[in-house]
């Protein structure tokens, strides 16, 4: 059965504060608002910014001058990643799931993309709560004493360095996941004969993966690298 049976599909422009520079390139991020019949209304986030901006396509070749990560202070792009990209993960992996669950019958790739999504989703959460309860609330400290002169403790493992190899093991990981879904889906392509929502949940599962790849940017080429440096200088 077509999900369009059993749902009404609107979108619902919403400007976000933290896509001002949306401004620059004459888009609004969106939410698309799925309504059920019965009453249950679930929405994820299609950050529109991401398909209309500036070609954002695979870590390899990522135009990374859309927000101009590179010249942000370090505690900034924490903040950015814990407050965009963490909270979008949880928003919208939720809600794909859920569509992804409703689409499951559409054709034969559904069910190895539930289950690479669903592996992705749930590793993700611990990823994101390790990096919330234990490493982030360091980097902070760590980077408040730098911006004091003042000398820092070593992490209780003895160095950031274990953490953040593991979290970029992880990364790589949810790497690969993803671009399983996009081999196997065409590039997020639908069959000319497809229905609509399956377009739409390919376009949902295309943001996704390109909101991750630009969080893991900003992780493993920004933050990271910059933590390690201040580690060394001022960590006894
Ligand atoms: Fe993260
Ligand atoms: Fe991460």
């Amino acid at each position: 059965m077509q999900l369009k049976n059993k749902f009404n599909f609107f979108l619902m422009p919403i400007i976000l504060d933290c896509c001002k520079n949306t401004k620059k390139i004459g888009k609004s991020s969106f939410y698309t608002t799925l309504t059920i019949l019965g009453n249950k209304c679930y929405s994820f986030h299609l950050s529109q910014i991401h398909t209309f901006a500036e070609k954002l396509k695979t870590s390899k070749d990522m135009d990374t001058s859309r927000h101009y990560f590179q010249e942000w202070p370090t505690d900034l792009l924490i903040d950015y990643a814990l407050k965009i990209h963490h909270r979008g993960i949880r928003h919208n992996g939720q809600r794909l799931l859920k569509l992804i669950s409703f689409l499951k019958d559409e054709n034969e790739v559904m069910g190895e993309i539930e289950s690479l999504f669903t592996a992705s989703f749930n590793d993700l959460l611990n990823h994101l709560q390790k990096e919330e309860q234990v490493l982030f609330p360091y980097l902070y400290d760590l980077l408040e004493a730098h911006r004091n002169n003042q000398p820092m403790a070593p992490m209780h493992c003895g160095t950031i360095a274990h953490p953040v190899q593991m979290m970029m093991m992880e990364h790589e990981g949810e790497i690969a996941r993803h671009q399983r879904i996009c081999d196997l889906t065409n590039n997020y392509s639908a069959p000319a004969d497809a229905s609509e929502d399956y377009q739409l949940l390919l376009n949902a599962l295309k943001e996704f993966s390109a909101d991750l790849h630009e969080h893991i940017h900003i992780e493993n080429d920004l933050i990271f690298p910059r933590c390690l440096a201040i580690e060394q200088k001022i960590v006894g």
